[in-house]
């Protein structure tokens, strides 16, 4: 299987891989995991006061696409609103790294995390939303 420059680039040089001290202010941890394959996503965000996301972190157990597809949306989520990062979708992630088609439920896993690392920052930030559903 060829697999694209981008995604080797992400998965040989993965960004923001980590997590963020617990008493640091404005986090959201989103844990997901994939029914398909057991791997397992951890994704942060640090929203400053003014709602923007000022940094990411991940760390993924599992293949290299995932890897790819999470440390490609801790680039993608950093200036963004949180609502904005909501509107990252697994399609624009799969496109970005040329992913094949068995390889898309890594980019779902990657776009669940960031919804629900969203959904706990919200939680423990007075705003309700409703967690993502998992598709499969
Ligand atoms: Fe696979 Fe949700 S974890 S689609
Ligand atoms: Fe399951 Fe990639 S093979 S996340």
């Amino acid at each position: 299987m060829a697999y694209s420059e981008k995604l080797l680039d992400h998965y040989e040089n993965p960004r923001n891989v980590g997590s963020f001290g617990k008493d640091d202010e404005g986090l959201g941890t989103g844990m997901v995991g994939a029914p398909a394959c057991g791997d397992v996503m951890k994704l942060q965000i640090k929203v400053g006061k003014d709602g923007i996301i000022e940094d990411a972190k991940f760390k993924t157990y599992g293949c290299g696409s995932a890897i790819a597809s999470s440390s490609l949306v801790t680039e993608w989520v950093k200036g963004k609103t949180v609502d904005q990062a909501l509107q990252i979708k697994n399609t624009q992630i799969a496109e970005e790294l040329a992913l094949p088609p068995v390889k898309i439920h890594c980019s779902i896993l990657a776009e669940d995390a960031i919804k629900a690392a969203v959904a706990d920052y919200k939680s423990k930030h007075g705003e309700n939303v409703e967690t993502s559903a998992c598709t499969g």
